[in-house]
């Protein structure tokens, strides 16, 4: 088991990460809330601020989870995060989440984020393996895992029960340590 941390702070080009607070519970509701949004990562649109809220208290805190902030607005526009990989007990591996409010799709905002997050993993967490999962048809998740340089491992078949009790395959993929060293000799992370 990885001990869980308090989140730092990390930063990027056009963006800040920092942990979650209580009182951010109207911003994630703003995106949250949106159908197009929380469906594609297998999680309900939230209904209220307070349900906003306590996901915050709860699911955020549970893991190592960070607000995204755009420099430029100040505004929160999504979360990332890492949580327990429990395809590998025993394994020093966490495994990637993020989502971003529908009006900055297409920016290559969630590329840039996920990126500072694996070297997080890998130098400051000291991580072996990351794993990501995601639905067949989630194409611009997929694209961030190849641009980030994960391995494709598999699908695994009707495994995913989802908040509406659909049973869903999921693509996983990995990148392990000696990979992101790679990766990141390459110029790639
Ligand atoms: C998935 C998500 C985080 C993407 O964020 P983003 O900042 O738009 O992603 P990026 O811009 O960094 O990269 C997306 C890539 O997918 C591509 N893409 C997006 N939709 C696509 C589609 N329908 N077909 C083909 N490519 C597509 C983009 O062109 C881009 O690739 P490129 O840089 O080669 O052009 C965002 O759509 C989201 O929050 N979705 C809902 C929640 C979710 O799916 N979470 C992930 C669960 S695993």
């Amino acid at each position: 088991m990885i001990r869980k941390q308090m989140v730092q702070p990390l930063e990027t080009e056009r963006l800040q990460l920092r942990g979650w607070k209580r009182s951010d519970a109207p911003q994630l509701y703003a995106y949250a809330s949106n159908p197009n949004v929380g469906p594609k990562a297998g999680w309900k649109p939230h209904e209220s601020i307070a349900e906003s809220r306590k996901i915050i208290e709860t699911v955020f805190r549970e893991s190592r989870v960070w607000a995204i902030i755009e420099k430029t607005g100040g505004r929160i526009i999504g979360s990332i995060g890492l949580s327990e990989d429990r395809l590998r007990p025993g394994v020093r591996s966490l495994e990637l989440g993020y989502s971003l409010a529908e009006e900055f799709w297409g920016h290559g905002l969630m590329t840039e984020a996920a990126k500072r997050v694996i070297a997080y993993g890998f130098e400051y967490v000291g991580l072996d393996v990351m794993m990501i999962r995601t639905g067949e048809e989630n194409i611009a998740s997929q694209r961030i895992i190849e641009k980030c340089g994960f391995q494709y491992e598999g699908t695994l078949r009707r495994i995913y029960k989802i908040y509406d009790g659909t049973i869903k395959p999921v693509r996983c993929y990995t990148m392990l340590r000696e990979e992101y060293d790679s990766l990141r000799h390459a110029g790639v992370l």
